[in-house]
Parts: C-alpha cells; sequence; structure tokens
C-alpha cells in the first residue's frame, strides 16, 4: 500500500518509454564543478576533489548546450570516509555533505527540471561502506546497523552465481536482502529517494551480485526507468537482467566498440551482433548504450585516435536504445584505469569551443531534431572496414581504417536526384544516383547523412 501511495505522488517518474527520447550525460558529482568556483588541479584522485551539486547547478549551460537532456549523477547519500565516487553508503537517508545540502540538491534537481532535464540517480543496494571484515562497526550503517543483515564475509568467486550474490565485492560488506527488514527497507527507501526527490529513472549498481528476483521488486516500487549495472560481455546474460529490470548498461556493445574501433576487427562483427541483440533482448531500445565509463580506462587511452572516438559516440548515439556520454568525452579525456578516469572537469568548463565539443553538439542535434529512435534500424552495407546503417532517411556511415574508403551505397529510401548531406561539415552534399549514395571517408571519418531539404537549423 505504502508503494501505491507513493507512486500516485510522484509527478516526475519517467517509464523506459519516455526515456527512449533521451540522451544522458553521466558524471560524477565530485568531479564536475566545484562548489567555490576554484578551477585548481585536484591533488589525489583517489579522495574528495570538491565538486558538488551548487558548482554543477552553476554550469547546467555547459551540458544542456551540447544537447543532453539528463544527466546520471554519481549517488549523492552518505558515505564512508574518502568514498569520493559514492559507492558505499553509511547513511541511506541523509545527503552527502561533501556535495553540499540537501537543500542544494533539491535546487539542482528543480533547476533540472525547469530546464527539462531529467536526473537519473545511481542507486547500490547491493553492499555499504567498508566497516571491517567482521563488521566491527556495523552500528554506524543506517538502517542496516546489525550483523544480521548481512552475509559473513567470503571472497567471490566468478564462476559460481551464488558466491556472487552472497559473498563480498572486495571488503564491502554483502547485505542480505532475504532478511525481511533489509528487503523491506531498500523497497522502502527507494520509493522515498525517487518522489522526495523527484528523480526521474534509475541505474542500479551491481546487478549481478543480488539475486534477479528481488532487482525485479526493486525496479518495479521505483515506478521510474531503471538501467542495470550488469558487467558482462555476454548478450545472454544481460537480456536475462532486463526481464527483471527494464534495460542494462549495454557492456556487450562497449565491447563491440572497442573490438571496432580500437582492434579494427572486421564490421562484419556488428552484423552478427545485431541479430544476437535483436534476437535474445527482450527491448533493444531500452538498453545504455555507451563508450566510456568510470570502470574502465577511457577509449582514448587506449588507442589515442580522435576519429575513432568520433566513430564510436556516434554508434553509440544512434545505435537502438538509451545514449550515454561520459563527462569529459567532449573533451578529449583520456584517463587510464579508475581513478585516472574520473579526472575533473574544471579546468575544461569554459572550453566549448573545442572540436569534440562541437562534434558531439552536432550529433546529438542530428539524433534529437531527426528524432532517429522512432525509426527501425536497417543496415545498408558492411565490409570489413567499412559499416553503413539507416534509420528512415538517415544514414550513418563508419570506418574503422586509416585509409580513405570510398563505397557506393544502395539506398532504397532515397531518389535518385536527391540530394543528401553530412552534418559535420557544410556543404559536404552528395547527389544520389541509380548506383546509390557515393560515401567518400577519409581517413577513418564518420559521417552522419540525411536529406538536404530536411536539414533544419535549430
Ligand atoms: C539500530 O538502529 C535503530 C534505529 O536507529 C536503533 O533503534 C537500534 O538500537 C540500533 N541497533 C544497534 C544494535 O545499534
Ligand atoms: C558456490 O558458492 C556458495 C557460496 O559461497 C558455496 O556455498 C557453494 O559451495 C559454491 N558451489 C560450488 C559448486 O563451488
Ligand atoms: C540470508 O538471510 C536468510 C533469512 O534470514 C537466511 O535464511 C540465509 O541463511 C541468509 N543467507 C546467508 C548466506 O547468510
Ligand atoms: C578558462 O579558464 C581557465 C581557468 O580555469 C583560464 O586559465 C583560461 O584562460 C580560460 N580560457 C578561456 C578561453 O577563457
Amino acid at each position: 500500500m505504502l508503494g501505491l501511495v507513493f507512486l500516485f505522488l510522484s509527478a516526475y517518474a519517467h517509464t523506459a518509454t519516455e526515456w527512449q527520447s533521451r540522451t544522458i550525460y553521466q558524471l560524477l558529482t565530485d568531479r564536475f564543478a566545484r562548489n567555490n568556483g576554484d578551477t585548481s588541479p585536484c591533488e589525489d584522485l583517489s579522495n574528495y576533489c570538491g565538486g558538488g551539486f551548487v558548482g554543477l547547478m552553476n554550469n547546467l549551460d555547459y551540458i544542456q548546450n551540447m544537447g543532453f537532456d539528463a544527466i546520471w549523477l554519481s549517488p549523492v547519500i552518505v558515505n564512508t570516509p574518502t568514498c569520493y565516487h559514492g559507492y558505499c553508503a553509511q547513511d541511506f537517508f541523509n545527503i552527502n555533505p561533501h556535495f553540499g545540502t540537501e537543500a542544494d540538491f533539491i535546487n539542482l534537481i528543480n533547476a533540472l527540471h525547469s530546464r527539462n532535464m531529467w536526473i537519473m540517480a545511481d542507486v547500490v543496494a547491493n553492499h555499504v561502506g567498508p566497516i571491517g571484515a567482521n563488521l566491527e562497526q556495523v552500528d554506524i550503517i543506517i538502517p542496516f546497523n546489525e550483523t544480521s543483515m548481512y552475509h559473513p564475509y567470503c571472497p567471490i568467486d566468478w564462476n559460481n552465481q551464488t558466491s556472487v550474490e552472497d559473498c563480498w565485492l572486495g571488503y564491502l560488506p554483502d547485505l542480505n536482502q532475504s532478511v525481511p527488514f533489509v528487503r523491506g527497507k531498500l523497497i522502502y527507501w527507494i520509493q522515498w529517494l525517487v518522489t522526495k526527490y523527484n528523480i526521474d529513472g534509475l541505474r542500479i549498481d551491481t546487478c549481478l551480485e543480488v539475486p534477479k528476483e528481488f532487482w525485479a521488486e526493486f525496479s518495479a516500487a521505483s515506478g521510474v526507468y531503471t538501467v542495470c549495472e550488469v558487467y558482462d560481455g555476454s548478450i545472454s546474460r544481460n537480456a536475462e537482467y532486463q526481464i527483471v529490470v527494464d534495460g542494462t548498461l549495454n557492456y556487450p556493445m562497449f565491447y563491440l566498440i572497442r573490438d571496432l574501433f580500437q582492434s579494427s576487427y572486421s564490421m562484419y562483427n556488428a552484423r552478427t551482433f545485431m541479430s544476437q541483440s535483436s534476437s535474445i533482448y527482450p527491448n533493444l531500445n531500452f538498453e545504455g548504450n555507451f563508450v566510456d565509463n568510470h570502470d574502465n580506462p577511457r577509449f582514448l587511452y587506449n588507442y589515442p585516435k580522435t576519429n575513432r572516438l568520433k566513430n564510436a559516440l556516434v554508434w553509440s548515439l544512434t545505435w537502438p536504445g538509451i545514449p550515454i556520454v561520459y563527462y569529459g568525452s567532449e573533451q578529449g579525456f583520456n584517463g587510464g584505469p579508475d581513478p585516472q578516469c574520473r579526472e575533473p572537469l574544471w579546468p575544461y568548463l569554459n572550453n566549448t569551443n573545442s572540436d569534440l565539443y562541437k562534434f558531439v553538439t552536432t550529433a546529438i542535434k542530428y539524433r534529437k531534431s531527426n528524432q532517429i529512435w522512432n525509426y527501425d534500424w536497417i543496415e545498408r552495407y558492411a565490409d570489413n572496414n567499412f559499416y553503413c546503417y539507416s534509420r528512415g532517411k538517415f544514414l550513418m556511415a563508419f570506418s574503422n581504417t586509416d585509409n580513405n574508403l570510398y563505397y557506393q551505397v544502395p539506398y532504397n529510401p532515397y531518389n535518385i536526384g536527391d540530394v543528401v548531406c553530412n552534418v559535420f561539415y557544410t556543404g559536404d552534399c552528395v547527389t544520389v544516383t541509380s548506383s546509390g549514395v557515393p560515401v567518400y571517408l577519409d581517413a577513418g571519418e564518420v559521417k552522419l547523412y540525411q536529406l538536404k531539404s530536411s536539414i533544419v537549423d535549430i
């Protein structure tokens, strides 16, 4: 009953279907902008660097001017000391004072909503912050302050799903969701969080580490779009979780993108990938597609070629699903393993003329003004180093070689004589002939085409 009451009170809750039109910017609350505007470097990336809600609120233009209309914020509740990233809960019911006050958080959300931007909260229900292998400091955790609420310590055996669910991720105490108090409180908590702060959607941490039936209850109780972290490259394993939540962070595609655009694997792999994805995922359109995130070395760290990153970003922004761009991609960040991939953004907040910032802006404008999510994805051409797909009258061409390429792409939705243009360069237009659309990609370029007559300047 309580759950129903909460649901009816929430004015902002948004469903998976509604989220399909959104483009998400992922950021770490501690790393985007300092509350006092200080732009000096951060001395220690493994501790708090000073970012917070006021800094973020003062710099929403930087995000919105690229076209993003949703933000995924790293967890905001009180954490154990030094846990700047937020994945070590201490008090589930209070806002982390390092980021600002609760009023600051509420002001930020109101500012987002007044811009028609949505907030995706990042939540953890698997574990709490480190309090000793024998839970010596369990009394500091609110509200899970008794040892009976946790699984006893054991290291995870990744080949044994029971162990993945019952053992501990490193030194993070593992909550036992079969204990009625724990389960009930977590369900209550997610309803409280979503309704109290008008949260529009949820990114759920460590989904593999908790039994699926718990997530089914948790996700349904939240009343909003839920996207689960299933840290696994297997499509079928991800798909199993899409049955209990709305979508997963598309790790299988994260690996595909790196295979194609860093390792130059044959683009035919994309064909296989799509045929598997579309038959195995319950709904491909609810997956969260990303190139980079806070848990992996950035794309440019592994492969420092901007053209390849551009292909990867456009891929994630145009493939079926909900795109998520990790902050700093628009500035060419190239940080290595965590915490190097969690750079402060503040030195770049005024750098909105950079090539990548403008590139991302153009790609998002193409996605949104044409509402490409409304059109079926259709492969148009595959070769080892070239791939082309369409969505309605919109054609996307990718390359994973440094050589210049030329292909005639047969494309029925256009008529002979139509003029189509690449939105990244004014004047890069070609005329469709009986042989198709003549596509030139120079030195690893990516192009987004649309009918010249349909280009609207917004
Ligand atoms: C746990 O927290 C509850 C609620 O604050 C409190 O009533 C209880 O005494 C605490 N238990 C322990 C063992 O500290
Ligand atoms: C799997 O892990 C569980 C929990 O640690 C353990 O009880 C069980 O014996 C393990 N099964 C196998 C086959 O190792
Ligand atoms: C989890 O809690 C349930 C319910 O109290 C209990 O039956 C079960 O043994 C616990 N699991 C572990 C691995 O401690
Ligand atoms: C951007 O801000 C930095 C200080 O963070 C300053 O050094 C730099 O000159 C500014 N650049 C521009 C183009 O305003």
